[in-house]
């Protein structure tokens, strides 16, 4: 059974994360989706779990920078130390607490607030987050005010299967539709493209799908 305790313990979630296989298939994934490295780039991963989606940007990428964030410090240390395993350097990536509700304000570890300035980014991550926003259309438009042009957001979202239904219920996941999030992204002058994850991702694949957006 599934249970939302798991937020509580992030090195609980990204243990059962890779011991069920989710983090390998994502990766998977995420290597087969067609985001272009960057090269002295920037990227935004909100809601950042314990960091799978920045992390693997960051570690395709030259000499560019990370800012995962996450509402719960707690995370934040997971993916500080997923980091580390992985090698990357300190100055690679920093962490701050940011609500979904409001990406562009964050707070970093010791206490000090700043905001993101608009156009800032090259990359934007979000995995199953939007939808704890309390106004996730707003928070959508916000992130890609954060992108510079020419940049991409990358949400590997929640489907819409029964399947991903049950778990955003259990989960208290309440977000817009794909069709609304796609109207969002073009509106906002983005062009936008949905890949369903085929069987070759599984487990992943039967609770998240992803959209890709570019700003032109
Ligand atoms: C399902 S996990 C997704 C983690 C990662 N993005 C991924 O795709 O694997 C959801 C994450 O969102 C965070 N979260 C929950 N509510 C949030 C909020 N209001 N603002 C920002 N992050 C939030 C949780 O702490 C958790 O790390």
């Amino acid at each position: 059974m599934l249970s939302p305790k798991l937020y509580k313990n992030s090195h609980a979630y990204d243990l059962f994360m890779r011991v069920f296989g989710f983090e390998a298939s994502v990766e998977r994934f995420l290597r087969s989706a067609n985001i272009p490295p960057l090269e002295n780039g920037s990227i935004l991963d909100n809601g950042c779990g314990s960091g799978t989606i920045g992390i693997h940007f960051l570690q395709a990428s030259k000499q560019t920078r990370l800012l995962s964030t996450d509402l719960e410090p707690n995370f934040l240390d997971a993916a500080i130390k997923k980091a580390k395993r992985r090698g990357i350097e300190e100055e690679s990536m920093s962490v701050g607490v940011a609500n979904i509700t409001a990406p562009d304000q964050v707070e970093t570890l010791d206490g000090q607030k700043y905001s993101l300035a608009p156009e800032t980014f090259n990359l934007v991550c979000i995995g199953a987050v939007l939808g704890y926003s309390q106004d996730p259309a707003e928070s959508l438009r916000t992130l890609i005010r954060l992108l510079a042009p020419g940049g991409f957001l990358f949400n590997l979202e929640m489907c819409e299967t029964a399947l991903g239904k049950y778990v955003c219920q259990r989960y208290h996941y309440n977000n817009i539709s794909v069709a609304e999030m796609k109207a969002i992204l073009s509106d906002e002058g983005c062009s936008v493209s949905q890949i369903t994850m085929s069987l070759r991702y599984f487990p992943s694949c039967m609770t998240r799908t992803a959209l890709i957006a570019k700003k032109l």
